[in-house]
């Protein structure tokens, strides 16, 4: 099928995006410049698929853009009144589902949840705030966690277990109660060989995993998406490309 990779295109919300085998919708876009709202997805690893904010009409029918491959020809919508109504639906569930408190987070400013809801032109939570019990975890020396602000797209999960080759985070139940756990007897981030040069460290794009005695180091004004929305801001793996 792909003799010349280099014919191969789709079309998104009307342009013509080329792509090859190996890449996904998301990926293709991507690669071309234009913008389709995602969580769970980060270029650095493989598709998880879990978050939905991704999904995109794909020749009539909806489908998760980080892991759907497109075929030559195919027509895409991502960013219609319908399809961006479900993404903020699932952003304003997100919202509820956890504590979320953007005025005093220190991610503020570098949280793609905040900065995806403000895409999407979300302008309240709309459903009752489910206001869940989670504890901090401040065990670590160098780390804190707040489960609080999760959004369970297992991006740490991936990254200490495919790139820390370490398994310190893990998904734990099922549907609702589905939670992050820390992979330790204790549950303590303090009893693990967790480090600051993990790159579990580096890719929760909320506010889940914080290092600690920095908080606040970079002035409101100059965070990633204070100047410029999510939609105009490469995503952090692809800066340096
Ligand atoms: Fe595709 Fe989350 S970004 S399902």
């Amino acid at each position: 099928m792909f003799q010349n990779k280099d014919t191969y295109t789709f079309l998104l919300d009307g342009k013509t995006i080329p792509f090859t085998e190996e890449q996904t919708i998301i990926q293709a876009a991507m690669a071309a410049g234009e913008y389709i709202p995602h969580l769970c997805f980060n270029p650095e690893f493989k598709p998880h698929g879990s978050c939905k904010i991704c999904t995109v009409s794909a020749n009539g029918r909806q489908t998760a853009s980080c892991t759907q491959q497109p075929q030559a020809g195919m027509v895409v919508e991502s960013n219609t009144p319908q399809i961006n109504g479900e993404r903020l639906a699932l952003l304003q569930m997100l919202f509820v589902e956890g504590n979320h408190f953007c005025p005093s987070c220190e991610k503020s400013g570098d949280c793609q949840l905040q900065a995806t809801a403000y895409e999407m032109n979300m302008m309240s939570s709309h459903f009752d705030h489910f206001f869940p019990d989670r504890p901090v975890d401040a065990s670590h020396p160098e780390y804190l966690l707040d489960f609080n602000r999760c959004i369970l797209c297992s991006l740490c999960v991936r990254a200490s277990s495919d790139v820390d080759g370490k398994d310190v985070f893990s998904l734990a139940g099922r549907g609702i109660k589905t939670r992050l756990i820390v992979n330790a007897e204790s549950g303590r981030l303090a009893d693990t060989n967790f480090s600051g040069d993990d790159k579990a460290a580096h890719v929760c794009p909320v506010g889940v995993i914080i290092k600690k005695r920095v908080g606040f180091a970079v002035p409101i004004g100059q965070r990633s998406f204070d100047e410029h929305p999510i939609s105009f801001t490469p995503h952090p793996a692809l800066k340096d490309n």
